[in-house]
Order: structure tokens, then C-alpha cells, then sequence
């Protein structure tokens, strides 16, 4: 597998920014920014964060509020604070240095099996594999496997097959090729670029015929459905009610606006608002918006109201509100509000 894989890498590698020079603290950050995230999103904020935090000592020192902030709109927002805290502990207890050892690398916040392969392997040169869900898809197709790759179970057998392919002269490279081989030609889904594959000669699936069927992954368990009533309250000077959510749980310590549980009518948004000690001057809008998390989903009713009073809540500024990191889930609420401001 590695010898044809890696001739095609050599001619068709992605040019990013993190292969052009790399580092212990530019693959990390990469590939903590990668889960989850696509290649074309990730890109601007890595830049940005390599301007902000050029070191791990950077990282380390900054202010977690303007790290949240800077992360905005990338969502999974416990990955940035674990990026800090891990940086914290390379500051401390490694003197700036990421050890290249994978146990002790394990040990850092937010690094698991798959990170810990990508760093040993592209930074250091290490021959460890980098497992993710790419990695799996191709492995289940070449070697024709219907093991569940969602099942914790296999992850072992997958592991060793992996290693098994793994060349120790080119590691690095290795693992990066699989990745950009899963996003460009063995693509999920019913039909793979099989036709510009370099391992369609050696392919399993591809011989059985049997690429649209694989990987097998045990159906995903509903998401459960939450509903709420976001509120996005202006005042006439401009200040907009926001709060800080609590310091645990979905979307922990970030910025939100007022919202309450139940998909309000007007009449009833109505009376949230006297409750909270509030006068509606003008409803300029509503709207519906979905966010889905990893194991919710959010079902959202949205009211724009412009309102007089202080009420219960507390008033941000334009000015603060650029400090302030409010998570995309409220991202149709934070677009009406521009577009009230533009007005
Ligand atoms: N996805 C995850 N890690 C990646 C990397 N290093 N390059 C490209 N895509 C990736």
C-alpha cells in the first residue's frame, strides 16, 4: 500500500500551510483544528492563531475569553480551552519542548490516539499511525473489511492494519497521503473516485465491487431535540442584552443571547419580557433557526425586539460585544442583529 500511495502524494499533495512548515506546535494546533472542521474553514484560523500565539509559551500565557473569541465559529469550543491547557503543561513540565513520546503526549489535555499519531509521525517522523474516520473508510475498503468502524471494539484490528502499512522511512507522509486520499478520491458515500485511485489495483472493495457498501457503521443514536426562545434585545442607545452561559456544559462560559426553554408564541415572548422588567417598543423580526450539536439539537424560535428598561438583564455595547465570543449556534440571531445595525 505505502510504496503507490506515496508516488501519488508526492504529485498531488494538498499545499497547506502547516505541510509547508512544520513544527510539534503547528501540527498540533492543525490537527486539533481538523477534527471536525474542513480544510477550507480551518485555514483562516490557523493563520490568525499562528499571528496571535506563535509559540506554545504564547498559547500558554493568553487570555481565555480572547482564545474563545479568536475561535469563534469553529464550535467544539472545549478543544481550544484543552489547546491552552495542554499548552500550560509543555510550558511547565516540558519547558516549551512537546515530548516526543507517545504516552506522555496521551497525558495532554485534548490529545488522543489519532493526535498523538499525527504528531509523532509528521513532526517527529515516528512510525505511529494516525487513525481517524478517513483512515477508517479507506482501510475498510481496501481490505474489504465489514468490521463496524464506529464500534470501539475494532479499533485495535484497524490500528494493526494500519501499522502493518505503515513505512518507518516516511511516516509523516504516509498519514497525510491517506488523509488527503479519504478527501479527495475514497470519499464517503456511494460512489469513490475509484478511477483515480492508486490503490485500485490492490482494493478489496474495489474487486468485490463492494466501495458503496463500506465502511459499515452501526446506525448513530438520535440526537435529542431541545427547544428554546432566543431573544435578541435591543435598547435604543444600542446596548444588546447578553449573558455569560454557566462554566459547565454545552457551550460552557461563552456569551449568549436571553433565551428561555419552549417555543414561544409572541403573546407568550410578550410576557417573558415584562417578567424580566422589560417594555417592547418595536418586534422587528422572528425567526426559526436548528443548530445540531453532538448529542443535541436545538429547535430554536427567535424574537428581535427593541425594548426599553433595564430589566434583570445585563447591556453590552458594540465595542464589548467584539471582545465577547457568542458560539454559532446563535449565529441567525447575531446575523439579524447586523443586519438591524445596518439598518
Ligand atoms: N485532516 C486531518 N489532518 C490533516 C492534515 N494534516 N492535512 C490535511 N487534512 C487533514
Amino acid at each position: 500500500m505505502a510504496r503507490p500511495l506515496l508516488a501519488w502524494y508526492d504529485v498531488n499533495r494538498r499545499i497547506l500551510p502547516w505541510r509547508e512548515e512544520v513544527s510539534p506546535y503547528r501540527t498540533w494546533v492543525s490537527e486539533i483544528m481538523l477534527q471536525q472542521t474542513r480544510v477550507a474553514a480551518v485555514l483562516p484560523y490557523f493563520h490568525r492563531f499562528m499571528e496571535r500565539y506563535p509559540t506554545v509559551e504564547a498559547l500558554a500565557a493568553g487570555d481565555e475569553q480572547e482564545l474563545l473569541k479568536l475561535w469563534e465559529g469553529l464550535g467544539y469550543y472545549s478543544r481550544a480551552r484543552n489547546l491552552q491547557k495542554a499548552a500550560q503543561v509543555v510550558t511547565r513540565e516540558y519547558g516549551g519542548q512537546f515530548p516526543a513520546d507517545y504516552k506522555a503526549l496521551m497525558s495532554l489535555p485534548g490529545i488522543g490516539d489519532y493526535t498523538a499519531g499525527a504528531i509523532l509521525s509528521i513532526a517527529f517522523g515516528a512510525p505511529v499511525p494516525a487513525v481517524d474516520g478517513n483512515v477508517l473508510r479507506i482501510l475498510s475498503r481496501v481490505t474489504g473489511s465489514d468490521l463496524d468502524i464506529l464500534d470501539a471494539k475494532n479499533k485495535k484490528t484497524y490500528r494493526a492494519w494500519a501499522e502493518a502499512a505503515l513505512p518507518a522511512d516516511r511516516p509523516g507522509a504516509f498519514n497525510q497521503a491517506l488523509m488527503d486520499l479519504g478527501s479527495a478520491i475514497c470519499l464517503p458515500g456511494p460512489s469513490p473516485r475509484c478511477g483515480d485511485c492508486p490503490l485500485a489495483h490492490l482494493c478489496a472493495a474495489r474487486q468485490e465491487g463492494k466501495q458503496a457498501l463500506l465502511p459499515v457503521r452501526a446506525p448513530k443514536k438520535e440526537k435529542r431535540p431541545e427547544e428554546l426562545t432566543v431573544f435578541l434585545l435591543r435598547r435604543p442607545d444600542g446596548a444588546v442584552a447578553l449573558r455569560r452561559r454557566p462554566s459547565t456544559g454545552l457551550l460552557a462560559g461563552l456569551w449568549e443571547y436571553p433565551n428561555t426553554p419552549g417555543l414561544l408564541t409572541e403573546a407568550q415572548a410578550a410576557r417573558q419580557l415584562a417578567d424580566w422588567g422589560l417594555t417592547a417598543l418595536r418586534w422587528e423580526k422572528s425567526w426559526q433557526a436548528r443548530h445540531v450539536f453532538t448529542h443535541v439539537r436545538w429547535d430554536m424560535q427567535g424574537y428581535a425586539v427593541t425594548v426599553t428598561g433595564d430589566g434583570e438583564l445585563e447591556w453590552y455595547t458594540e465595542d464589548q460585544r467584539r471582545q465577547m465570543a457568542i458560539p454559532s449556534a446563535f449565529e441567525r440571531a447575531t446575523r439579524v442583529l447586523g443586519e438591524l445595525e445596518g439598518e
